[in-house]
Protein backbone atom coordinates (compact mmCIF):
# COMPACT_ATOMS: atom_id res chain seq x y z
CA UNK A 1 0.00 0.00 0.00
CA UNK A 2 1.21 3.80 -0.82
CA UNK A 3 0.16 6.74 1.35
CA UNK A 4 -1.51 8.41 -1.53
CA UNK A 5 -3.26 7.94 -5.07
CA UNK A 6 -4.97 11.11 -6.77
CA UNK A 7 -7.14 10.50 -9.78
CA UNK A 8 -7.68 13.60 -11.51
CA UNK A 9 -11.00 13.91 -13.45
CA UNK A 10 -14.38 12.56 -11.34
CA UNK A 11 -15.94 11.58 -14.24
CA UNK A 12 -16.96 8.12 -15.38
CA UNK A 13 -13.30 6.88 -15.38
CA UNK A 14 -12.06 8.89 -12.90
CA UNK A 15 -14.90 7.78 -10.15
CA UNK A 16 -15.10 4.07 -11.19
CA UNK A 17 -11.06 4.34 -10.82
CA UNK A 18 -11.22 5.52 -7.68
CA UNK A 19 -13.42 3.06 -6.54
CA UNK A 20 -11.55 0.22 -7.56
CA UNK A 21 -8.35 1.55 -6.19
CA UNK A 22 -10.23 1.77 -2.53
CA UNK A 23 -11.63 -1.70 -2.83
CA UNK A 24 -8.25 -3.15 -3.33
CA UNK A 25 -6.60 -0.60 -0.93
CA UNK A 26 -3.45 0.17 -3.07
CA UNK A 27 -3.52 3.56 -0.95
CA UNK A 28 -4.21 4.60 2.57
CA UNK A 29 -5.53 7.94 0.60
CA UNK A 30 -7.58 7.94 -2.53
CA UNK A 31 -7.91 11.94 -3.74
CA UNK A 32 -10.34 12.57 -6.33
CA UNK A 33 -9.83 16.32 -8.04
CA UNK A 34 -12.71 17.57 -10.63
CA UNK A 35 -13.34 21.31 -11.62
CA UNK A 36 -17.49 20.48 -11.10
CA UNK A 37 -17.99 22.22 -7.52
CA UNK A 38 -19.57 19.23 -5.30
CA UNK A 39 -19.37 16.17 -7.78
CA UNK A 40 -15.49 14.66 -6.23
CA UNK A 41 -16.90 15.91 -2.71
CA UNK A 42 -20.17 13.91 -3.29
CA UNK A 43 -18.83 10.53 -5.22
CA UNK A 44 -16.31 10.42 -2.86
CA UNK A 45 -17.81 10.42 0.42
CA UNK A 46 -20.57 8.22 -1.43
CA UNK A 47 -17.25 5.68 -2.24
CA UNK A 48 -16.24 6.32 1.34
CA UNK A 49 -20.01 5.37 2.63
CA UNK A 50 -19.07 1.62 1.03
CA UNK A 51 -16.11 1.00 2.80
CA UNK A 52 -17.71 -0.67 6.11
CA UNK A 53 -19.54 -2.97 3.36
CA UNK A 54 -17.01 -3.73 0.87
CA UNK A 55 -14.25 -3.83 3.65
CA UNK A 56 -11.62 -1.22 2.68
CA UNK A 57 -9.96 1.26 5.04
CA UNK A 58 -8.66 3.27 2.21
CA UNK A 59 -10.75 7.02 2.61
CA UNK A 60 -11.49 8.23 -0.63
CA UNK A 61 -12.05 12.35 -0.55
CA UNK A 62 -12.63 14.67 -3.63
CA UNK A 63 -12.14 18.31 -3.91
CA UNK A 64 -11.96 21.11 -6.50
CA UNK A 65 -7.97 22.01 -5.39
CA UNK A 66 -4.47 20.36 -5.12
CA UNK A 67 -3.89 20.75 -1.88
CA UNK A 68 -5.34 17.51 -1.00
CA UNK A 69 -3.36 15.59 -3.26
CA UNK A 70 0.24 17.14 -2.18
CA UNK A 71 2.91 14.25 -1.76
CA UNK A 72 0.62 11.69 -3.99
CA UNK A 73 2.73 8.44 -5.17
CA UNK A 74 0.51 8.11 -8.34
CA UNK A 75 -1.59 10.55 -10.22
CA UNK A 76 -4.29 9.13 -12.75
CA UNK A 77 -5.05 11.83 -15.02
CA UNK A 78 -8.60 11.29 -15.96
CA UNK A 79 -9.58 14.53 -17.18
CA UNK A 80 -10.94 15.81 -20.07
CA UNK A 81 -14.05 15.45 -22.22
CA UNK A 82 -15.08 12.04 -23.13
CA UNK A 83 -15.70 10.98 -27.09
CA UNK A 84 -18.87 11.46 -28.52
CA UNK A 85 -20.54 9.34 -31.61
CA UNK A 86 -18.70 9.98 -34.64
CA UNK A 87 -16.19 11.90 -33.01
CA UNK A 88 -12.20 10.30 -33.27
CA UNK A 89 -9.93 10.65 -30.42
CA UNK A 90 -7.70 12.87 -32.37
CA UNK A 91 -10.57 15.21 -32.64
CA UNK A 92 -10.71 15.74 -28.26
CA UNK A 93 -6.61 17.08 -28.67
CA UNK A 94 -6.98 20.27 -28.32
CA UNK A 95 -9.50 20.67 -25.36
CA UNK A 96 -8.08 18.10 -23.53
CA UNK A 97 -4.35 19.37 -24.52
CA UNK A 98 -5.35 22.54 -22.84
CA UNK A 99 -7.17 20.35 -19.69
CA UNK A 100 -3.85 18.03 -19.16
CA UNK A 101 -1.52 20.98 -19.48
CA UNK A 102 -3.43 22.91 -16.90
CA UNK A 103 -3.45 19.57 -14.32
CA UNK A 104 0.46 18.61 -15.08
CA UNK A 105 1.22 21.98 -13.89
CA UNK A 106 -0.63 21.52 -10.62
CA UNK A 107 0.83 17.78 -10.27
CA UNK A 108 4.55 19.22 -10.70
CA UNK A 109 3.85 21.86 -8.01
CA UNK A 110 2.31 19.40 -5.26
CA UNK A 111 3.58 16.24 -6.39
CA UNK A 112 6.92 16.30 -7.90
CA UNK A 113 7.68 12.53 -6.82
CA UNK A 114 4.54 11.30 -8.44
CA UNK A 115 4.05 8.74 -11.05
CA UNK A 116 1.31 10.27 -13.38
CA UNK A 117 -0.63 7.40 -15.38
CA UNK A 118 -2.04 9.29 -18.46
CA UNK A 119 -5.95 7.81 -18.95
CA UNK A 120 -7.25 11.14 -21.07
CA UNK A 121 -7.33 10.91 -25.02
CA UNK A 122 -5.74 11.08 -27.57
CA UNK A 123 -3.80 8.85 -24.75
CA UNK A 124 0.08 8.87 -26.36
CA UNK A 125 0.07 12.94 -27.21
CA UNK A 126 -1.50 13.85 -23.49
CA UNK A 127 1.49 11.83 -22.24
CA UNK A 128 3.44 13.80 -24.26
CA UNK A 129 2.49 16.91 -22.93
CA UNK A 130 2.73 15.45 -19.30
CA UNK A 131 6.14 14.42 -20.08
CA UNK A 132 6.64 17.96 -21.28
CA UNK A 133 5.08 19.97 -18.82
CA UNK A 134 6.36 18.28 -15.54
CA UNK A 135 10.01 17.38 -16.73
CA UNK A 136 9.53 14.35 -14.78
CA UNK A 137 12.04 11.23 -16.12
CA UNK A 138 10.33 8.93 -18.56
CA UNK A 139 9.99 6.18 -15.96
CA UNK A 140 7.50 8.34 -14.13
CA UNK A 141 5.29 9.23 -17.09
CA UNK A 142 3.48 5.96 -18.58
CA UNK A 143 -0.11 5.65 -20.63
CA UNK A 144 -2.70 3.09 -20.09
CA UNK A 145 -4.02 1.86 -23.51
CA UNK A 146 -2.27 -1.18 -24.56
CA UNK A 147 -3.96 -3.19 -21.00
CA UNK A 148 -7.30 -1.47 -22.16
CA UNK A 149 -6.61 -2.80 -25.74
CA UNK A 150 -5.72 -6.23 -25.05
CA UNK A 151 -7.99 -6.78 -22.24
CA UNK A 152 -10.26 -6.32 -25.37
CA UNK A 153 -8.39 -8.41 -27.55
CA UNK A 154 -8.52 -11.13 -24.58
CA UNK A 155 -12.76 -10.88 -24.00
CA UNK A 156 -13.26 -11.30 -27.76
CA UNK A 157 -10.85 -14.46 -28.02
CA UNK A 158 -12.11 -16.32 -24.99
CA UNK A 159 -15.53 -15.61 -26.33
CA UNK A 160 -14.75 -17.06 -29.61
CA UNK A 161 -12.62 -19.89 -28.25
CA UNK A 162 -15.38 -20.59 -25.38
CA UNK A 163 -12.09 -20.93 -22.91
CA UNK A 164 -11.43 -18.92 -20.05
CA UNK A 165 -10.24 -15.04 -20.31
CA UNK A 166 -7.65 -16.21 -17.78
CA UNK A 167 -6.15 -18.66 -20.31
CA UNK A 168 -5.51 -16.04 -22.92
CA UNK A 169 -1.97 -14.38 -23.03
CA UNK A 170 -1.45 -11.16 -24.98
CA UNK A 171 -0.10 -8.07 -26.20
CA UNK A 172 -1.67 -5.22 -28.30
CA UNK A 173 0.99 -2.92 -28.92
CA UNK A 174 1.74 1.05 -30.80
CA UNK A 175 -1.12 3.86 -30.70
CA UNK A 176 -4.48 4.23 -28.85
CA UNK A 177 -6.47 4.38 -32.35
CA UNK A 178 -7.11 2.43 -35.08
CA UNK A 179 -3.60 2.12 -35.84
CA UNK A 180 -3.30 -0.31 -32.71
CA UNK A 181 -0.96 -3.20 -33.46
CA UNK A 182 -2.52 -6.59 -31.56
CA UNK A 183 0.32 -9.17 -31.89
CA UNK A 184 -0.86 -12.57 -33.13
CA UNK A 185 2.39 -14.34 -33.17
CA UNK A 186 2.59 -13.74 -29.36
CA UNK A 187 -1.22 -14.96 -28.27
CA UNK A 188 -0.91 -17.74 -26.91
CA UNK A 189 -4.57 -19.89 -24.81
CA UNK A 190 -2.34 -21.47 -22.24
CA UNK A 191 0.72 -21.30 -24.58
CA UNK A 192 -0.80 -23.00 -27.12
CA UNK A 193 -0.32 -20.24 -30.57
CA UNK A 194 -4.09 -19.05 -31.34
CA UNK A 195 -3.00 -19.79 -34.65
CA UNK A 196 -3.50 -23.61 -34.24
CA UNK A 197 -7.00 -22.93 -32.74
CA UNK A 198 -8.80 -20.26 -35.07
CA UNK A 199 -8.70 -19.57 -38.60
CA UNK A 200 -7.27 -16.86 -40.30
CA UNK A 201 -10.56 -15.02 -41.30
CA UNK A 202 -11.50 -15.36 -37.27
CA UNK A 203 -8.60 -13.84 -35.90
CA UNK A 204 -8.74 -10.64 -38.66
CA UNK A 205 -12.02 -10.36 -37.53
CA UNK A 206 -11.16 -10.02 -33.95
CA UNK A 207 -8.38 -8.32 -34.63
CA UNK A 208 -10.56 -5.78 -36.30
CA UNK A 209 -12.78 -5.49 -33.53
CA UNK A 210 -10.35 -5.08 -31.19
CA UNK A 211 -8.75 -1.62 -33.05
CA UNK A 212 -12.59 -0.37 -32.64
CA UNK A 213 -13.29 -1.66 -29.67
CA UNK A 214 -13.81 2.28 -28.57
CA UNK A 215 -15.98 3.18 -30.75
CA UNK A 216 -18.16 -0.03 -30.62
CA UNK A 217 -18.84 1.02 -27.02
CA UNK A 218 -19.30 4.97 -27.90
CA UNK A 219 -21.96 3.83 -30.73
CA UNK A 220 -23.87 2.31 -27.75
CA UNK A 221 -23.40 4.97 -25.21
CA UNK A 222 -24.06 7.92 -27.22
CA UNK A 223 -23.12 10.47 -24.73
CA UNK A 224 -19.81 9.37 -23.71
CA UNK A 225 -17.35 6.74 -23.83
CA UNK A 226 -16.05 3.24 -21.54
CA UNK A 227 -14.66 3.30 -18.53
CA UNK A 228 -15.58 0.01 -16.44
CA UNK A 229 -12.55 -1.59 -18.61
CA UNK A 230 -10.74 1.55 -19.03
CA UNK A 231 -10.87 2.07 -15.32
CA UNK A 232 -9.84 -1.77 -14.69
CA UNK A 233 -7.15 -1.29 -16.89
CA UNK A 234 -5.36 2.30 -15.14
CA UNK A 235 -5.98 0.01 -11.77
CA UNK A 236 -4.16 -2.93 -13.00
CA UNK A 237 -0.92 -0.41 -13.69
CA UNK A 238 -1.22 1.43 -10.37
CA UNK A 239 -1.03 -2.18 -8.76
CA UNK A 240 1.76 -3.07 -10.24
CA UNK A 241 3.50 -0.03 -8.89
CA UNK A 242 2.07 -0.47 -5.87
CA UNK A 243 2.77 -3.79 -5.23
CA UNK A 244 5.98 -3.96 -7.00
CA UNK A 245 5.12 -6.78 -9.14
CA UNK A 246 7.31 -6.27 -11.66
CA UNK A 247 4.14 -6.86 -14.14
CA UNK A 248 5.34 -7.05 -18.33
CA UNK A 249 2.33 -4.82 -19.55
CA UNK A 250 1.67 -3.21 -22.89
CA UNK A 251 1.82 0.70 -21.58
CA UNK A 252 2.40 3.63 -23.48
CA UNK A 253 6.37 4.98 -22.82
CA UNK A 254 8.25 7.39 -23.96
CA UNK A 255 10.70 5.81 -26.90
CA UNK A 256 14.22 7.10 -26.46
CA UNK A 257 15.34 4.46 -29.59
CA UNK A 258 14.16 1.22 -28.77
CA UNK A 259 11.71 -0.23 -31.89
CA UNK A 260 14.13 2.17 -34.06
CA UNK A 261 11.92 5.15 -32.64
CA UNK A 262 12.54 7.99 -30.48
CA UNK A 263 10.55 11.13 -29.34
CA UNK A 264 7.08 9.41 -28.78
CA UNK A 265 4.81 7.58 -26.67
CA UNK A 266 3.73 4.26 -28.09
CA UNK A 267 2.29 1.24 -27.07
CA UNK A 268 5.32 -1.10 -26.29
CA UNK A 269 6.19 -3.90 -23.37
CA UNK A 270 6.98 -2.38 -20.13
CA UNK A 271 7.86 -3.78 -16.49
CA UNK A 272 6.22 -1.87 -14.21
CA UNK A 273 7.06 -1.86 -10.69
CA UNK A 274 8.21 0.60 -7.59
CA UNK A 275 10.16 2.83 -9.43
CA UNK A 276 7.33 3.26 -12.53
CA UNK A 277 8.71 2.14 -15.80
CA UNK A 278 11.44 -0.39 -14.98
CA UNK A 279 12.09 -1.92 -18.29
CA UNK A 280 11.29 -1.39 -21.66
CA UNK A 281 10.64 -4.90 -23.65
CA UNK A 282 12.57 -5.16 -27.40
CA UNK A 283 10.22 -8.18 -28.72
CA UNK A 284 10.93 -9.73 -32.29
CA UNK A 285 8.14 -8.59 -34.75
CA UNK A 286 7.29 -9.94 -37.98
CA UNK A 287 7.74 -8.05 -41.53
CA UNK A 288 4.16 -6.60 -40.99
CA UNK A 289 4.13 -6.16 -37.47
CA UNK A 290 7.06 -3.73 -37.58
CA UNK A 291 5.14 -2.08 -40.94
CA UNK A 292 1.90 -1.94 -38.67
CA UNK A 293 3.88 -0.30 -35.40
CA UNK A 294 5.83 2.52 -37.57
CA UNK A 295 2.41 3.17 -39.32
CA UNK A 296 0.97 3.79 -35.95
CA UNK A 297 3.58 5.36 -34.72
CA UNK A 298 2.71 8.05 -37.67
CA UNK A 299 -1.00 8.12 -36.39
CA UNK A 300 0.92 9.51 -32.88
CA UNK A 301 3.36 11.57 -34.17
CA UNK A 302 0.87 13.72 -36.70
CA UNK A 303 -1.29 15.34 -33.89
CA UNK A 304 1.86 15.57 -31.60
CA UNK A 305 3.46 18.22 -34.32
CA UNK A 306 -0.09 20.44 -34.06
CA UNK A 307 -0.48 20.53 -30.06
CA UNK A 308 0.73 23.57 -28.93
CA UNK A 309 2.74 23.64 -25.04
N1 LIG B 1 -9.38 19.36 -13.92
C1 LIG B 1 -10.01 18.33 -13.35
N2 LIG B 1 -11.07 17.73 -13.91
C2 LIG B 1 -11.49 18.19 -15.09
C3 LIG B 1 -10.88 19.27 -15.76
C4 LIG B 1 -9.77 19.87 -15.12
N3 LIG B 1 -9.10 20.89 -15.67
N4 LIG B 1 -11.56 19.50 -16.91
C5 LIG B 1 -12.54 18.59 -16.99
N5 LIG B 1 -12.51 17.81 -15.88
C6 LIG B 1 -13.39 16.71 -15.51
C7 LIG B 1 -14.85 16.92 -15.91
O1 LIG B 1 -15.49 17.85 -15.05
C8 LIG B 1 -15.41 15.51 -15.80
O2 LIG B 1 -15.94 15.26 -14.50
O3 LIG B 1 -13.04 15.51 -16.16
C9 LIG B 1 -14.17 14.62 -16.02
C10 LIG B 1 -14.28 13.76 -17.25
O4 LIG B 1 -15.28 12.85 -17.02
P1 LIG B 1 -16.29 12.27 -18.13
O5 LIG B 1 -16.80 13.39 -18.95
O6 LIG B 1 -17.23 11.36 -17.45
O7 LIG B 1 -15.31 11.45 -19.10
P2 LIG B 1 -14.75 9.98 -18.87
O8 LIG B 1 -15.63 8.99 -19.51
O9 LIG B 1 -14.39 9.82 -17.44
O10 LIG B 1 -13.41 10.05 -19.75
C11 LIG B 1 -12.32 10.86 -19.36
O11 LIG B 1 -10.70 9.36 -20.24
O12 LIG B 1 -10.94 7.45 -21.51
C12 LIG B 1 -10.65 8.81 -21.53
O13 LIG B 1 -11.43 9.52 -23.71
C13 LIG B 1 -11.68 9.58 -22.34
O14 LIG B 1 -10.42 11.61 -22.39
C14 LIG B 1 -11.51 10.96 -21.78
C15 LIG B 1 -11.16 10.68 -20.31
Amino acid sequence: MVNKITVVGAGNVGATTAQRLAEKELARQVVMVDVVEGIPQGKGLDQWESAPIEGFDTRVIGTNGYQETAGSDIVVITAGIARKPGMSRDDLLNTNAGIVKQVAEQVKKTSPNSIIIMVSNPLDVMAYVALKVTGFPRERVLGMAGVLDTARYRAFLAEALDVSVRDIQAMVLGGHGDTMVPLISYTTVSGIPVTQLLDRAKLDAIVERTRTGGGEIVKYLKTGSAYYAPSSAAVQMCEAIVRDQKRILPCAAWLTGEYGMSGLFLGVPCKLGRKGLERIIEVELTADEKAALAKSADAVREPMSVVSL
